[in-house]
């Protein structure tokens, strides 16, 4: 169900038209992730390499599951928090869709 979801908020994504799905990262994003996870999924930030976040396409995290990423996101993992209260489905499913994108 939560991968159909995705897949279709994916679909969305490319529909929207390449130019602006290549460059749109959601609000949620930039206000919530971009600061460890960088503008593209890299983890290069100060904060992400600090921490050792790993870039989204790491084929360890590639190989993840749409359940294991929003299962991440809600629940976080190691030093990464918790964003289960602070966004709504649709946020970490347009999220997951954005991290799909970015790999
Ligand atoms: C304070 C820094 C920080 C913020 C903010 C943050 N993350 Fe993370 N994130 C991390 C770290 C560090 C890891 C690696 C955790 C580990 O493997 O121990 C991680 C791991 C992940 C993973 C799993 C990838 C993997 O390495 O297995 C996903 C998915 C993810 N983050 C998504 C997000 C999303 C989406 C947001 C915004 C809602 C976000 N993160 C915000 C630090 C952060």
């Amino acid at each position: 169900m939560t991968r159909s979801i995705a897949v279709l908020v994916f679909a969305c994504f490319v529909m929207v038209g390449h130019s602006q799905a290549e460059s749109a990262a959601p609000a949620a994003y930039t206000a919530k992730c971009q600061m460890c996870h960088g503008a593209t999924g890299l983890g290069d930030t100060p904060a992400g390499k600090a921490m050792g976040a790993r870039p989204f396409k790491a084929p360890e995290v590639v190989k993840e599951s749409d359940a294991d990423l929003l299962a991440i996101i809600k629940n976080g993992k190691g030093k990464m928090p918790a964003f289960a209260g602070k966004l709504n489905d649709a946020e970490m499913t347009s999220l997951i869709a954005y991290i799909r994108k970015l790999q």
